[in-house]
């Protein structure tokens, strides 16, 4: 057998690969994770020889990658606001979009001490990404999900991020008592026979953390109906939404009585985020 460098298993990665629009990064991904180092080190090091048992490992991370199981479960690991979480089959993957909402909730409330609630926190993104900036807020995180917990609370520790509180329960009714200064939530919001479902990494994701009765509408109402009991006069929901439901989702808040609502575009300006407040 022939020495295989990093230079020559990037290339046999990205032909392996090739037509996949995120072909080079994958390659990159599945590489670093074989040999236990950062990116920077492939392109450090090009020609450091591989084992014949890392080009074995590294085959077998390419061939589920090709049967189209997403990077981050196969590395067990994705990046949201620059935080490493580890992630697996029982999480959504974390999306760029969603950062949306924790540049909202940061920009609404400053550092000193408030009451922030993450509902359906899955792997733990949002709340730990607001942990990561607001040391003084008392921030819990809940899920329906065990399983999903169980990842959330293990990101917590692996991060020191300390100050957040897990709660296991259906949307508000996991709540602890007391009034909250925010709540935010980015809930399953897919229609259930959407095509999207069939499709890429969505068919990997856990179907109760994508998808919701009612033109995807159910858990969205559900949340907008709720967080009035639990939130503070003057206190805010955020709810992340799809790209076609700002109106609906805006109609909910106005007819629930709150003020001051508004939408929010990501960065490829679609519908995203919907906010409002409860009147004081
Ligand atoms: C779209 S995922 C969002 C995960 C994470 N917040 C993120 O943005 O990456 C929705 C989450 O809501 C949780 N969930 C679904 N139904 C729920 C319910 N009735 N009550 C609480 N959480 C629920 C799912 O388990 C899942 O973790």
């Amino acid at each position: 057998m022939h020495a295989v460098t990093i230079k020559q298993a990037l290339r046999q990665a990205q032909h392996t690969f090739y037509g996949h629009e995120s072909a080079q990064i994958d390659a990159e991904l599945l590489l670093a994770h074989t040999l236990g180092c950062s990116r920077t080190h492939l392109y450090t090091w090009p020609d450091q020889v591989l084992s014949p048992s890392q080009i074995a490992f590294f085959e077998s991370l390419l061939e589920r990658r090709v049967l189209g199981e997403p990077v981050a479960y196969i590395i067990g690991e994705r990046e949201f606001w620059s935080l490493p979480l580890k992630v697996n089959r029982h999480v959504l993957i974390p999306r760029p979009e969603t950062e949306l909402l924790v540049e909202l909730a940061l920009s609404l409330a400053d550092a000193s001490p408030h009451r922030v609630a993450d509902l359906g926190t899955g792997s733990g993104a949002i709340a730990l990404a607001l942990a990561s900036e607001r040391a003084q807020w008392d921030i819990v995180a809940t899920d329906l999900s065990a399983d999903a917990l169980a990842v959330a609370s293990e990101n917590a520790q692996r991060l020191h991020l300390t100050h957040v509180r897990f709660h296991q329960g259906a949307w508000c009714d996991a709540l602890p008592t007391g009034s909250f200064d925010l709540l935010l939530s980015n809930p399953p919001y897919i229609a259930p026979h959407d095509v999207h479902l069939q499709q890429g990494d969505l068919r990997f994701e856990p179907a109760s953390a994508l998808s919701a009765p009612d033109s995807g509408l159910a858990d969205l109402r559900t949340l907008i109906e709720q967080a009035p009991a639990h939130l503070k006069p003057g206190g805010w929901l955020l709810l992340e939404h799809g790209y076609d439901q700002g109106q609906a989702v805006r109609d909910l808040f106005l007819d629930r009585g709150y003020v001051d609502v508004r939408t929010l575009q990501d960065f490829n300006g679609l519908d995203r985020v919907t906010v409002g407040a409860v009147s004081v």
